[in-house]
């Protein structure tokens, strides 16, 4: 039985990783993850899969060597998805310094680690290991012109302190798959979308706000373009890369779905409104007066936008979940979670809240 090792596991994109892992293999694998549960991870997201027998959780930080080589150590892991980051742009332009520690000394420790642990005496590395470093295109930095795009050969053009972290962690897998044909895969996937995402990040605080009465902030002029995925078409990108990608390459992942932020507060409230019931209370007052336009992000990248073209001629992926079908999927889990939703934006966020929109 192969056996993962998941970092970040019980944050967004990791815990919607293990659910699809375990939806298509079942008990043909076995996960571990690791997550040293900050304010973005939730053990609650993994409630469905917790009691599995192949299933185990450890609390731990990637920065923490001893911890990270005894878990190699302890276990033979065939492949290391790395998930485990600080993600959030704003909280990188307030505290960038966390940001650096975990997501390149994490990093670090994590690729020693795991070289340690798969190296042979002659400098070889034992047969079908696999490293896959999850990473973001911000590191290509920002497009200004409709008709360009990302691909896995544009230089790396970090703007913030988040990106510039993700940007280091990436060279330093590359480095590893250069020097030492360390066994890796890097992924650059564009803004996902879908269940369990923290509402710090757009669609859920404009979801969630938008049900309670609140502002919608939008920065800047609202026209900043993002290229959403389902996340769970993300989840299917790595495994594939995995599995059919070639060692030592990067693959971008993207779907072409290129929208303004303006345009997606409108899809969501129009969505909201479909959606819920006449006679709920909440319809009265979702509408575009909610909107808000505030101050602009420091060093706001414009426009994002993927070219999938190496990951769908190579490895056959495509995103099968179009955007109209998975934000009402999306909306539909909020609807369903709301308790979940209440206890992670009670307590602690709202202090960030009033500190980042005053
Ligand atoms: P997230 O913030 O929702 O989750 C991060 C998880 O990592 C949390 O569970 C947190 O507890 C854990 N973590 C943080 N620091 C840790 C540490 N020091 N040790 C162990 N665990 C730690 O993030 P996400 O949106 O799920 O993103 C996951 C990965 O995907 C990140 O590497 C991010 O850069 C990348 N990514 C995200 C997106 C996106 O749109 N969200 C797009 C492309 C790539
Ligand atoms: O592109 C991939 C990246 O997408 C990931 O690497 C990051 O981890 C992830 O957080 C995301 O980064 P963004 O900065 O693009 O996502 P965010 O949801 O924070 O913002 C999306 C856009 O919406 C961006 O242009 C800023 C804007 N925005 C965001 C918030 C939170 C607003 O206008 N108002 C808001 O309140």
């Amino acid at each position: 039985m192969r056996t993962y090792l998941v970092t970040g596991g019980a944050g967004f994109i990791g815990s919607n990783y293990i659910h699809y892992m375990f939806k298509k293999y079942d008990s043909e694998i076995r996960i571990i993850n690791v997550d040293k549960l900050t304010y973005a991870g939730n053990l609650a997201n993994l409630k469905d899969v917790e009691n599995r027998e192949n299933y185990e959780f450890i609390k731990a930080d990637i920065c923490d060597n001893e911890a990270i080589n005894k878990i190699f150590e302890e276990n033979d892991i065939d492949r290391v998805v790395h998930f485990a980051a600080e993600s959030h742009v704003d909280r990188s332009i307030k505290n960038p310094d966390v940001f650096v520690k975990t997501n390149v000394l994490g990093t670090l420790v994590m690729l020693n680690a795991a070289k340690h642990a798969w190296e042979n005496e002659d400098g070889s590395f034992k047969a079908d290991k696999k490293f896959l470093h999850v990473s973001t295109d911000e590191v290509y930095g920002s497009l200004e012109n409709d008709g360009e795009f990302f691909y896995e050969t544009t230089p790396y053009d970090p703007h913030s302190p988040y990106s510039a972290s993700k940007a280091s962690s990436d060279m330093l897998v590359r480095s590893y798959m250069d020097t030492y044909k360390f066994p890796a895969n890097i992924t650059n996937c564009s803004n996902n979308y879908g269940p369990y995402q923290f509402p710090e990040k757009l669609i859920p605080l404009i979801i969630n706000n938008a049900l309670k009465g609140n502002k919608l902030p939008v920065y800047g002029d609202g026209k900043n373009v993002r290229d959403w995925l389902y996340v769970e078409d993300h989840a299917k990108g790595i495994d594939m890369v995995q599995e059919k990608g070639r060692l030592f390459e990067t693959y971008n992942i993207g779907g072409h779905n290129e929208k303004q932020n303006i345009e997606i507060i409108n899809i969501i409230l129009e969505t909201l409104c479909e959606m819920l019931p006449d006679d709920d209370e909440r319809k009265k007052h979702i509408n575009k007066d909610l909107i808000e336009y505030v101050e602009d992000r420091k060093g706001h990248d414009r426009r994002y936008a993927i070219a999938p073209d190496k990951i769908k001629e190579e490895i056959g992926w495509y995103p099968e979940t179009m955007f109209e079908d998975g934000i009402r999927l999306t909306i539909k889990w909020y609807f369903d979670h709301a308790q979940l939703m209440e206890n992670v934006t009670s307590g602690d966020y709202q202090k960030y809240y009033q500190e980042m929109y005053k």
